[in-house]
């Protein structure tokens, strides 16, 4: 299993569209692991888009991310950095296709609803950001064994 950062982005907070983003992965059979409604500090979020940092919408970016809370969840599952990448769609909400989180929510290129890890190695760092480790929790859902095929042992 894998665990990958997601943040709900002000603008999906202020849109009330906090539920219905979140019943999604829920309804894909992704677990939640970690959840912190918050406002991310400047320092925060200048570590966490600090690969952007000197990009043309940098400044504009960490702005954003500051000026109104978020919901950021710790998701888990089997490839679930990628499964959450594809759910979420192509960056800009007019490029995104129909049937992902910003193809479905929202029209505009940079207030775009939602955050998602792109790699196994920026999960890890961006997990650490947000999460002490006691507040990422293990537990099985009552459903997992009609999520996954555990025939072989591992999960299918
Ligand atoms: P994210 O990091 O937030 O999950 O988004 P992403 O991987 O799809 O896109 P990325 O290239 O990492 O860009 C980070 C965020 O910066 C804003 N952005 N605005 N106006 C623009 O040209 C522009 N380009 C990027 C978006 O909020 C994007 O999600
Ligand atoms: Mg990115």
């Amino acid at each position: 299993m894998e665990r990958t950062l997601i943040i709900l982005k002000p603008d999906a907070v202020q849109r009330g569209l906090v539920g219905q983003i979140v019943s999604r992965f829920e309804q894909k059979g992704i677990q939640i692991a970690g959840a912190k409604f918050m406002k991310i500090s400047q320092q925060t979020a200048e570590t966490h888009y600090g690969p952007h940092k000197g990009k043309p919408f940098y400044e504009g970016l960490v702005k954003f991310m500051t000026s109104s809370p978020v919901l950021v969840l710790a998701l888990e599952g089997k490839d679930v950095i990628t499964i959450s990448r594809n759910m979420m769609g192509a960056t800009f909400g007019s490029k995104a296709a129909p049937g992902t989180i910003r193809g479905d929510f929202g029209v505009s290129n940079s207030f775009n609803l939602i955050h998602g890890s792109d790699s196994p190695e920026a999960a890890e760092k961006e997990l650490k950001l947000f999460f002490k480790p006691d507040e990422l929790l293990e537990w099985k859902p009552a459903v997992g064994v009609w999520v996954y095929d555990y025939a072989k042992g591992a999960p299918e």
